[in-house]
């Protein structure tokens, strides 16, 4: 083969790959999704899909580089919530009851941020037992702070969503984490 063309071919190989790998990922986040939300009947299709297309796309993905981009999602919105909890907690007009929820949940939320982390490391290091414990720990977390709230009649959680999204995101990490 010619230098020139061989050159060029040298040029182009890498693009060509992302590009294949680029097709390869618009289809693998729905697919993942498709088998996730088959899996668990809690799990939200459409919240899958818009929150994996939502995240970084720069690199060429793969499944394994999904995983961690959820695990990532979970922490951003873990620490989102934590924020939100104590600037709730700064009214001093707030019912006692909905008062010692929020408490707890700043705790569970407070603590939930060290093991995300943790859950980076391992997932990382390729330790997906550790990774699926950690992250099952967070929806444990998402779940007992949502029914705080309804250990009393007619309290209205104020974190129902965001407790919803920790869930759904955690429900997504740990499917991606078991698929590996
Ligand atoms: C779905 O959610 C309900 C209520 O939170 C829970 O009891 C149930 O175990 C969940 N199912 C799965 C498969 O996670
Ligand atoms: C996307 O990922 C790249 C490489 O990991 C990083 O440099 C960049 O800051 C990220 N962009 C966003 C918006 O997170
Ligand atoms: C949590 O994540 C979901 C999905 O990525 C996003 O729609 C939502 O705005 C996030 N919430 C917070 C409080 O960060
Ligand atoms: C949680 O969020 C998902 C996706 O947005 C939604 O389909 C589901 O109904 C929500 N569940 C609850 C209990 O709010």
């Amino acid at each position: 083969m010619p230098t020139f063309s061989y050159c060029l071919l040298l040029l182009f190989l890498p693009l060509l790959f992302c590009t294949f790998h680029a097709n390869i990922a618009q289809n693998l986040i729905p697919e993942t999704c498709k088998k996730c939300a088959a899996n668990d009947p809690n799990l939200s299709y459409n919240f899958c899909v818009s929150s994996l297309q939502a995240s970084n796309r720069s690199q060429c993905d793969n499944l394994r580089g999904l995983g961690m981009m959820s695990i990532k999602l979970i922490k951003y919105n873990v620490t989102n919530t934590r924020h939100y909890v104590k600037n709730l907690l700064k009214n001093k007009k707030m019912d006692p009851f909905i008062r010692a929820c929020l408490n707890d949940c700043l705790d569970l939320y407070s603590d939930a941020i060290p093991t995300l982390k943790q859950a980076m490391i391992d997932y990382k290091s390729k330790h997906y037992k550790d990774a699926n414990i950690e992250v099952s720990s967070v929806i444990d977390a998402a779940t007992t702070c949502e029914d705080g709230f309804e250990d009393k009649e007619g309290a209205v959680s104020p974190l129902t969503k965001r407790n919803n999204d920790t869930f759904q995101l955690s429900a997504i990490a740990l499917a991606l984490i078991n698929m590996l």
